[in-house]
Formats: C-alpha cells, structure tokens, sequence
C-alpha cells in the first residue's frame, strides 16, 4: 500500500528528462547578459555533462536526481589548483529552477534556466598557439608605467563619467605634473561583438573613442583590458580568436596601454601554453603601428618574468589579486625580492596595482606601500578614487622624491639587505651612484632601526642623507645610522656617496 504513491510518482515524472542544454541569463545593468549554461545527460538518477558560468567551465563530477530534485558538483582545473561549485535545482513546468552559492562566503544565488539549442554556450574549439619567437620591443615603459586603474576601488561600477572625473582629476591634482599619465579601465566594459566579429562597448561606454579623445586632451593616455580567452576574469567577453582584430579595434579607438588578463583562456589553454597566448597579442599590438603598453595578467604563473620580455611585455603580474589590507600588501611587497633581477628598462615586475587611499589601511601604511612599490621599482597605478581623497593620500601619492626613486632610469629593482624580526632594511642602487635605502618596521610597535654603511657594501660613510618623507637632509656621522621608525612604518632615505651626484 505505502509504496503504490511512489510508482505512480515515477511515472508522472517518466516523461521528464534533464538531458539537454540549459542557459539561464541574468540582465547586468550596463545592457549585457550574464548566461550560465548546464548541458546535462541523464541516465537514471545519474547525471553528466558541464556547466559554464562567467569565466568557469565545469566538469560535472557528481551528478544525481532529476526533475524532482538534482544536485550538481562541477570541477575545473586551473593549473595546479583544482575549483568546484555545487548547483542544486528542480524541473518546474519547462525551466529549471537552480541555487548556488559562487564560494562558501558568497550569498546563494538563485537561477531560472530554459532549454537552449545544442551547440549554444559550449566552450569553443582550441586554436593551436603559435610558435614560440621573439616579439620586437616596443620601445615603451622605459621606466615603470604610472597612472591609475579602476578595478580596485570601482570593479564592475566602473563608466564613461567617472574615467573622465579621474582624468579631470588626476590632469589639475598635481599627479599628471608628478608622473601619472594612464587612465585604465579594467574590466567590464565589453558588450558582445558585432555581427563582423568587432567587439563592441557596452552601455556604461557610450563612445570609447569620444572618451579616448577626452583623455588625450588632458594631456594624459588610456588604457584597456581584455583576456586571451573567450571571457574575461568578470564574464565579458574576451579576445579569443579576435587577437588582431581586437588590437585593431583598440588602435583606432586611441588606447595606449592594454591589460591582458588569463582568467577565461585556463579553459582551453594550460600553463605551458601561455608564453605563445601571449605572444599573439603582443605581435597583434605590435602590428597596428600605435604605440601600445602591453601589460601581462597572469598572476606571476609559468616564471613569466623569464619570458615577459620576449612576448613583447612591458610589465607582468607577478601574484594574485592585491586587496586593501596591510597582510595583503606586505605578504605581496615583501614577497618580491627574489625577483629582482627580471626588471628593466621596459620590462616590469609588476605587483599589482596600488589601494593607497581605499580606506583599508592607515596613512602610515599607504606610505610602507609606495615606499615598497618605489623600492621595487613597481608600476605605480593608483586605485582610489582621486576625485574624491584626502589631502594626505594625494600627498602621499604624489612625493616626488620617492617617485624619483620609482622612476630611476637605471631600473634596478631593490632587493633586501638585512632582516632581524619584523624589521627589514632594502637598498636600490640608482643611476649616478645614489642608492635608495628603506628601513621597514612591519611589527605593530615603533621600533629603533640601525643601519650599517658596511652592511650595504659602502666603504665610507655616504656624505649625503636625504628622508624622503621629511623632504630633510640628515647629518650623517660614523659607521652606522639609528632611527625610530614607527609601527608598520618606513624611513626611506637617498643617500650619496664620493663623488655620486646629490
Ligand atoms: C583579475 C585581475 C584583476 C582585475 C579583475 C577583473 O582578478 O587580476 O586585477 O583585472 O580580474 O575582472
């Protein structure tokens, strides 16, 4: 008697398959679709098959149920590390209805599918890479790239208005007079392409080459983002198969400056493809004729400082994703030093761009930042909101004295010298025989912070100290300099010796 219902439920549902391909689409307000699509083969309870959402393409891996309940767990492989997602849903007259939760911490997010054509949202066919050659220089970024990007303060709120307020802005502020000359806006300003393959702007960029134009008009360049893969790290679209068309497209727009950004190309493409990935773009932007900044975004993966230079790269990523905290930055900044020998004139080891004036950290420590950056000879890509801060953190971002450092035309990278706790002491050789020399306190107490001329190689004691936070001249006296350095804090001092220039 109990078990008559359950027959008959079986059958009613008999009919009712999940087999087939799904897409549901979320409007995003700038006018383009987020799709995600479930292609889905069921056999018994059983069910296989992929699911691709934004910049993810997911094997399923477990798979069970069916119409009256399913559960999906999708893996994907990206590098060494390994990403699943779980989706749960029902069939409900013809659509299915499916949660996710994006990551442990993330909100579930709730979804309607409908059926799609077979075919629509699968991941496209791998085009074989080039052969590996050398990309000619592009002669650019001969000291590190500065300006401004808007991924860390604005993300995906990023437009038309606020790139012209930040150029407005950073052309009267003093930093267009103190160096910072790219307006970049990252991602999410894509739409899909045309019907001949052209990649269009979406809603928030009415006219890229008006905006262009605008940008140049202060007297400053612009940059943009794109990703070697079908998407972007957002879910945009990418450049996959439309390499020298899209450099094309960004050459008669006016951009001068291209962040190039992996993400959607490790579903199709692994480690040991990416140097000839991203030596196409290079040829691309190469082949346009307009001087473009190429700058690589594939988080310090594959040793890329080793072939960045020879795929036409002027700077490369050389982590993951920075964030607006004082672990972040330090466990990046300090984490450079082993790198040091890969930067030059051209070619950049970039650290990701800077959250100076994001609110996250204090003053004292948005000055460890841009003293770190500056040491390293990092690009310096402001990521606030500059029509809007504080007289501190535009005071902070425009010393002229630790962007000289930054700018060096030697382009040596600074390296660490000495190390006792929470203490660290870096020296960069610059041009004409200075050297830039930075005491850090990464502990949370001031701290007393010695320095020993021997220790970094000097014979003599340097005849001249200039504090580059102070903008004094110090007296230096003996063998050794002591000074309090606040908690998490930097004295960074120009010092020259004999006869080096002061
Ligand atoms: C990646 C990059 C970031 C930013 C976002 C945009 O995470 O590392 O710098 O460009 O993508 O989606």
């Amino acid at each position: 008697m109990r078990i008559l219902p359950l027959l008959l439920l079986t059958a009613a549902c008999s009919g009712a398959d999940l087999t087939g391909n799904w897409v549901a689409a979320v409007s995003n307000t700038d006018g383009t679709v987020r799709r995600t699509y479930f292609n889905l083969k069921q056999e018994g309870s059983r069910i296989t098959g992929w699911i691709r959402t934004t910049q993810f393409y997911y094997l399923i891996t477990e798979g069970s149920g069916g119409p009256d309940g399913f559960t999906l767990t999708g893996t994907m492989k990206d590098g060494s590390a390994e990403r699943r997602a779980t989706f749960e849903g029902k069939l409900v007259g013809d659509e299915l209805h499916i949660t996710t939760r994006p990551n442990a911490k993330a909100p579930l997010t709730e979804m309607v599918a409908r059926r799609a054509p077979q075919g629509e949202g699968a991941m496209p066919a791998r085009i074989p890479p080039p052969a590996l050659h050398k990309v000619r220089d592009n002669g650019l970024a001969r000291t590190p790239p500065m300006g401004w990007n808007s991924w860390n303060k604005f993300a995906r709120r990023i437009d038309d208005a606020i790139v012209r307020g930040i150029a407005d802005a950073m052309a009267g502020n003093g930093m267009k007079d103190a160096g910072y000359l790219y307006v970049n806006i990252d991602d999410t300003w894509e739409a899909e392409r045309d019907a001949r393959g052209n990649i269009q702007t979406n809603k928030k960029f009415p006219d890229m080459k008006a905006l262009a134009d605008y940008v140049h008009g202060k007297g400053l360049r612009i940059g943009i983002y794109s990703s070697p893969g079908p998407t972007t790290c957002a879910g945009y679209e990418g450049s996959y198969g439309h390499e020298e068309q899209d450099a094309r497209t960004y050459a008669s727009w006016g951009i001068d400056y291209l962040k190039y950004d992996w993400c959607g190309a490790r579903n199709i493409y692994t480690d040991q493809d990416m140097q000839a990935v991203y030596q196409k773009m290079g040829e691309a932007l190469l082949a346009t004729g307009r001087p473009i900044v190429y700058s690589l975004c594939q988080y310090g993966r594959a040793e890329v400082w080793k072939w960045g230079p020879d795929v036409g790269g002027n700077l490369w990523r050389t982590t993951g994703d920075i964030r607006d905290s004082w672990d972040s930055m330090t466990k990046i900044g300090f984490g450079q030093d082993e790198l040091a020998p890969w930067a030059k004139p051209g070619h950049w080891n970039d650290p990701d761009m800077l959250e100076i004036g994001n609110d996250g950290m204090s003053d004292t420590e948005y000055k460890t930042h841009m003293s770190l950056w500056s040491m390293l000879a990092a690009p310096l890509m402001a990521g606030n909101d500059l029509r809007n801060m504080p007289a501190s953190i535009l005071e902070i971002l425009t010393n002229r004295e630790v962007i000289a450092v930054d700018q060096d035309k030697d382009g040596k990278q600074g390296r660490r010298v000495s190390q006792s706790g929470e203490q660290e002491i870096w020296l960069r050789q610059l041009s004409g025989g200075a050297h830039a020399v930075a005491l850090f306190n990464r502990a949370a107490a001031e701290a007393k912070m010695t320095v020993k001329w021997a220790d970094l190689g000097m014979r003599t004691t340097p005849h001249r100290a200039r504090d580059l936070w102070s903008h004094s001249d110090i007296k230096l006296q003996g063998p050794e300099y002591s000074t309090a350095v606040p908690g998490h804090g930097v004295v960074m001092l120009r010092v020259t010796s004999g006869g080096a220039a002061p």
